[in-house]
């Protein structure tokens, strides 16, 4: 039996053959999908050999007409000496190694692939990297990177108006974001800029500054909440701008002087003993960068609070409870995390009961961030935006799907705009080289609570102009130097698909489709092999993951239905030791956990696939072969649909159907006896 949570089951019987006929699709903008890739097949190849030709010429010309009156320092016939034949020899030697030995990649191309969050890459962006690696742009500030520095914050500005905030650099409150190596350091960002914001009501209290009105006490000041931080920090900077050259250097070395980030925790904690450690609330299913977060900010991950999940979507109730013992007991937060598509299910989390929590709440003394962790999810916004930046109503959004979106995922990302700050990875849903995430602060005014300044690197440091200030990057970013071709990518694939439905959006639209007929699909499957197998859909799909819960008929032993379903998977994960061709399908897997989703909704899920309340995952044990990793767990399928051709229209195949008739297969051989 298949069923979602609260849905009605769906009752099993025989066989409906394979998948309904797929007809060429009438779906607006498919066809310039086509161009986008270079495809399963490589289809694409002459548009990108041409484009790397052309402009690898074009750079060639430009290093010729720098100076042309240079001549040539490297001789005509220098090709013909034995050393440089040498060389060249050793190199093709080794580019022809890296070259084989790469073919035992994984086939993130392939439609085949449907495990981890990656797949094929957008023309625009590798075409864009390709053409500025030669330049090599450093975009640590302007002066190493005239051109791509402006264009990693343009691309700020574009994720800003996706996630609905302003994005009007001639506005005081404009958004402001830039790049990250990933989405782990945009998490950390996030602390660091959360945590600068939240201290430093408290440093201007504790420097005594005249004229401003101050918090009353440091509890106060530590609990302005984000806004209220940012206004502070206003009529500070306001007051500081009107006093003369020797009154601003003396208060604000003075105030310099009681920061956190001069004092270091300890030092700072110390000095104000009545404020603990902020604490960060996330839901228990927030990837482990937020772990490595706190460690690396010196928090520690005891501040680090997992909050309880209803069916894998964060549990405000939870939150509530959670933040009113954080009140009672004076335990300050620094932020509350939501995930818009969490890494293991895709689930979304209830971004307006977030942001409603702290609005609720900071009136009561109690303020905090908000930050979206949308690292997978954040692209997921173009489906919900128009092209003039207005948010589309849920029936605009759900033409053309089954069930997408739920009201509650309508209502999470119409909240993104009130929001404190957002991850968002271009490398992932983006479709983007690696090297690319993304943190976006809807006021970029906190930024300055950030600023490193390096004489030697950096001129306009104060600059009131938002580019002008924003040119000096590596003021603001974790990083040093940073790669300029990675912003060019990102900037030239949002100038030639604009974050908007009818543009980009048509991507997230193929990939919600294709978990909407896998979810479809899944109910025919746990049908066709109901004489053997148990099938669920865990909880309904948010957005493009979708996962399988399996057990065999007649098993009651949560450690069997691990050990078959780790099996299953054996075969559905790469192995650099076989031929790649070997494999038809990737997928990936995953946990179930008592301790996420609450032993009622666990034992649901186990209840539907025949596991007797005599065995249950918690603390059962096992006769069998029992892999620790596994106590408490219930082993689950993860399936990332990402890759635009899951249905190839074009030649009437469903690699979703293939998927299914191949896990069937399996299954069967598996439970004959016919495979050990
Ligand atoms: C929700 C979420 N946040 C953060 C990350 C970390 O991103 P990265 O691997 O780019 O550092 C991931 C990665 O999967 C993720 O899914």
């Amino acid at each position: 039996m298949t069923m979602h949570d609260g849905a009605a089951p769906i009752t099993t019987g025989a066989s409906q053959g394979h998948g309904a006929a797929i007809t060429p699709s009438a779906d607006p903008g498919r066809r310039m999908l086509d161009a986008c890739f270079l495809g399963p097949y490589a289809e694409n190849d002459g548009m990108l050999e041409r484009l790397v030709v052309e402009f690898l010429r074009d750079h060639v010309y430009w290093r010729r007409n720098f100076h042309p009156e240079d001549p040539p320092a490297i001789p005509t016939h220098a090709a013909q000496h034995p050393e440089y034949q040498a060389f060249e020899a050793r190199l093709r030697r080794e580019l022809h190694q890296l070259s084989a030995a790469l073919k035992k990649s994984v086939p993130f191309h392939s439609p085949r692939y449907m495990g981890h969050m990656v797949s094929d890459l957008l023309i625009p962006g590798l075409a864009a990297q390709m053409l500025t690696l030669p330049y090599n742009p450093n975009n640590v500030s302007e002066d190493a990177a005239p051109v791509t520095v402006d264009m990693e914050v343009q691309v700020g500005l574009q994720l800003a108006r996706m996630l609905g905030y302003p994005d009007d650099p001639a506005r005081a409150d404009c958004a402001f974001g830039h790049l990250t190596s990933g989405g782990t350091l945009a998490n950390v960002q996030a602390l660091r800029l959360a945590l600068a914001l939240k201290a430093f009501p408290v440093a201007l209290r504790a420097a005594n500054v005249p004229d401003i009105a101050l918090p009353d006490d440091d509890w106060a000041a530590f609990n302005l909440g984000h806004d209220g931080g940012i206004a502070l920090l206003e009529a500070w900077t306001e007051w500081l701008a009107a006093q003369d050259h020797p009154t601003r250097r003396l208060w604000r070395d003075r105030v310099q002087a009681q920061r956190l980030e001069q004092l270091g925790l300890v030092e700072f904690h110390a000095r104000h003993p009545t404020l603990r450690a902020p604490r960060v609330l996330a839901p228990v299913t927030a990837h482990y960068s937020w772990s490595k977060g706190l460690k690396l900010l010196g928090l520690g991950r005891d501040q680090l609070q997992l909050l309880p999940e209803r069916g894998m979507r964060l549990d405000a109730a939870a939150l509530e409870d959670a933040l009113d013992t954080c009140a009672r007991t004076c335990q300050p937060v620094l932020m509350v995390v939501a995930v818009l598509g969490t890494t293991e299910y895709g689930t979304v989390d209830p971004v307006d009961a977030v942001v409603d929590a702290r609005d609720r709440w900071r009136p009561r003394g109690l303020g905090f961030d908000v930050h979206v962790d949308a690292a997978w999810g954040g692209y997921l916004a173009t489906l919900f935006r128009n092209a003039d930046g207005s948010l589309r109503t849920r029936d605009e959004v759900g033409t053309g799907f089954q069930r997408f979106p739920q009201p509650a995922v309508h209502a999470a990302f119409a909240a993104l705009s009130r929001t404190d700050s957002v991850t968002v990875d271009p490398h992932k849903l983006g479709y983007l080289p690696y090297g690319a995430g993304a943190f976006v602060t809807r006021d970029h005014r906190p930024m300055a609570l950030l600023a490193e300044a390096a004489d030697y690197v950096f001129h306009a440091a104060t600059a009131d102009d938002y580019l002008a200030r924003y040119r000096q990057l590596g003021q603001f970013v974790p990083e040093g130097s940073k790669s300029g071709a990675a912003a060019a990518a990102v900037y030239v694939t949002h100038k030639v698909l604009p974050l908007d439905h009818a543009h980009f959006g048509l991507l997230p639209r193929q990939t919600v489709l294709a978990a909407e007929a896998f979810d479809e699909r899944a109910a025919r499957f746990a049908r066709a092999v109901a004489d053997v197998l148990h099938v669920r859909v865990p909880f309904a799909p948010d957005s493009n993951l979708v996962c399988l819960a399996l057990n065999p008929v007649g098993n009651t032993d949560p450690a069997r239905a691990n050990a078959f379903v780790r099996a299953l998977h054996d075969e559905l994960r790469s192995d650099p030791r076989q031929p790649l061709q070997l494999k038809q399908f990737f997928g990936s897997v995953t946990t179930l956990r008592a301790e996420a989703m609450g032993p009622r909704a666990m034992q649901d899920i186990l209840d539907s696939i025949g596991m007797v309340p005599a065995r249950r995952v918690a603390g059962a044990s096992s006769t069998l072969d029992h892999d620790d990793r596994d106590a408490g767990r219930l082993v689950i399928l993860r399936h990332t649909l990402m890759n635009p051709y899951l249905i190839d229209r074009e030649n009437g195949i469903s690699y979703i159907d293939l998927y299914f008739d191949h896990l069937e297969q399996r299954v069967r051989e598996r439970l004959s006896g016919r495979r050990p």
